[in-house]
């Protein structure tokens, strides 16, 4: 077991021991996260290890990107176990701010990322992208990483952020982490703690229908609408099961596309009772 990380918890104490780290030439890396940490996360964090010699993960509960009636309020935390899981994974840092310490009384400054958040989850979730991009932005000017590691899982939120760094120019390089999945499929998130049993269950549904569509791609279907269909038909429906939408997109650009003659993604959130799950899959049309 790895000596456990430090724990910083001010703005000010973050700056000065980011700052004194670039002065020795360290190169940082940066994995932001809201805490309850699985295997997801860690992968992220291993892979900051072997690209840096600092490596900082930040756990904060961002309330600015949750919605009213959001799970904000019950949204799980563990520091501890965090830790010890960072410990193993070689963090040197965790920043953990109070949430009057990012945002202070009097708080006013938004970062907008225009169409890019609008469809998908952004239809559904008006002010969230708004959230992340401001959170991650000030997270990037206390931190002042080298680079930054996200997961595909948040695939939305992975195409905000790099847009929002090269439209800013911030001088932070974005590294792209494949979704990390339970063996049955399901695409680990700290929110699969609120499943009951047999939500649990349905839940794996999700993504056997996202790999059904990138089948079908494989073998030659080029059809956005056939590959929709086809998906939501294989999502297994509890009483409890709603899907909010299954799409599929550009995969650069999330724009809506006619067929798929180019990188595509299919991305879905599905409600299981009273959790809401998201994943996705690139979709590569068939060269031959
Ligand atoms: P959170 O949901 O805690 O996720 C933190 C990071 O872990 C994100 O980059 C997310 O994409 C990645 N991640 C989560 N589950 C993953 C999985 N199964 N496989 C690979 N990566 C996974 O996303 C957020 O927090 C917040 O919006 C944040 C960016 C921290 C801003 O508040």
């Amino acid at each position: 077991m790895m000596r456990k990380p430090r724990t910083i918890k001010t703005v000010s104490a973050m700056r000065t021991l980011s700052r004194k780290a670039r002065a020795e030439g360290k190169r940082i890396a940066l994995v932001p996260t809201m805490g309850y940490l699985h295997q997801g996360h860690i992968t992220l964090a291993q892979k900051a290890r072997k690209m840096a010699d600092l490596v900082v993960v930040s756990i904060f509960v961002n309330p600015i990107q949750f919605g009213p009636g959001e799970d904000l309020d019950r949204y799980p935390r563990d520091l501890k176990g965090d830790l010890q899981k960072l410990a193993a994974a070689g963090t040197d840092y965790v920043f953990t701010p109070s949430a009057g310490e990012i945002y202070p009384l009097g708080y006013q400054t938004h970062v907008e990322v225009e169409n890019l958040s609008k469809g998908l989850c952004g239809a559904f979730r008006p002010g969230h992208f708004r959230g992340v991009a401001t959170v991650v932005a000030k997270l990037f000017n206390i931190v002042q990483p080298d680079l930054a590691l996200f997961g595909e899982k948040d695939f939305q939120q992975l195409r905000v952020v790099e847009r929002m760094v090269k439209d800013l120019n911030f001088p932070v390089r974005i590294v792209a982490v494949p979704t990390v999945r339970e063996p049955d499929g399901l695409a680990m998130s700290s929110r699969n703690s609120y499943l009951s049993a047999s939500e649990r269950k349905y839940a794996a549904s999700l993504s056997h229908a996202l790999f059904l569509a990138q089948n079908l791609v494989k073998k030659g279907e080029t059809d956005p609408k056939v590959l929709t269909e086809c998906a939501q038909k294989s999502i297994a429906h509890n009483p409890g099961t709603h899907i909010e939408y299954i799409e599929v997109r550009d995969d650069k650009t999330l724009e809506p596309v006619a067929r798929i003659d180019r990188p595509c993604r299919m991305l879905l959130a599905v409600w299981e009772g009273k959790t809401r799950l998201i994943d996705n899959v690139r979709l590569n049309p068939k060269t031959s």
